[in-house]
């Protein structure tokens, strides 16, 4: 898979992709991620990226030219590589909130193009001529694109296949069958008094998956009961399938 990511601070999303799981599907080749200055595809001397909003208002919005040329470039190049590029995403809070269906289906793709803008947003133009899928990753809203992109990119990537350790683990997470994730413990057995159930340490594998799923109900009602709520109304999303185990 190939990912590029757009941005006026490519510093902002550089560091945490090269850091453990990001860096390891990189190195391992199961992931291109390239970061790409927008500043670079600026066309006057000082690098211009952004300008004031036409009717006035506060904040800046990202020229359209910068970001035509880079993302158009991106394009032909995949192109002539011969993989075209999938989407364009741009991250915005007005965009569809990002959710785990939505990551299993981005996982599926061959290459991304996310964009990342500042907070008062790109050149309305950028969107209708160039993205393909708006996504927000909640309802707040940050200084830029950045961190949503990287959110968006964590989330996809632990999906592909490789990319962790424990093939299971991923579709054992939570909301990855619309439910939240059973607790989890590791040794000592008793710390400071309180001990790990009885029934995660008796080696009865059937009686572990019964707890576990009793539990994922359990918090679910408790916290999240607008999940099981979903649950009975939408029909349960593709998953991958599972390795053939070893
Ligand atoms: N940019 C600013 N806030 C955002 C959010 N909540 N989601 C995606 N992009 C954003």
């Amino acid at each position: 898979m190939r990912i590029d990511i757009v941005t006026a601070l490519p510093e902002i999303v550089k560091g945490p992709l090269d850091h453990s799981i990001l860096r390891r599907a990189r190195q391992k080749g199961l992931v291109d991620i390239r970061v790409h200055d927008l500043r670079d595809y600026a066309a006057d001397r000082h690098r211009t990226v952004d300008d004031y909003p036409f009717g006035g208002g506060g904040g800046m919005v990202l020229k359209p030219e910068p970001i035509f040329a880079c993302i158009e470039a991106l394009k032909a190049d995949a192109e002539a590589a011969g993989h075209p590029v999938d989407e364009v995403i741009y991250l915005t809070p007005d965009g569809a909130v990002f959710d785990q269906p939505t990551a299993n289906a981005l996982s599926l793709k061959h290459h991304l193009v996310l964009l990342a803008g500042h907070y008062k947003g790109v050149d309305q133009r950028v969107r209708d001529a160039l993205v393909t899928r708006e996504l927000s990753i909640g309802d707040y809203v940050l200084s830029g694109g950045e961190l949503p992109a990287l959110v968006v990119v964590d989330a996809i990537v632990r999906l592909i296949p490789g990319v962790l350790g424990d093939a299971a683990s991923a579709l054992s997470d939570s909301f990855q069958d619309g439910l939240l994730d059973a607790p989890v413990y590791t040794r000592p057995a008793t710390f400071r008094g309180m001990r790990v159930p009885e029934v995660l340490r008796s080696g009865d594998h059937r009686r572990v998956a019964a707890w576990r799923e009793a539990e994922r109900l359990r918090k679910t009602r408790e916290r999240r009961p607008d999940l099981l709520e979903e649950e009975t109304a939408r029909p349960a999303p593709p998953r991958r399938d599972l390795p053939p185990s070893s």
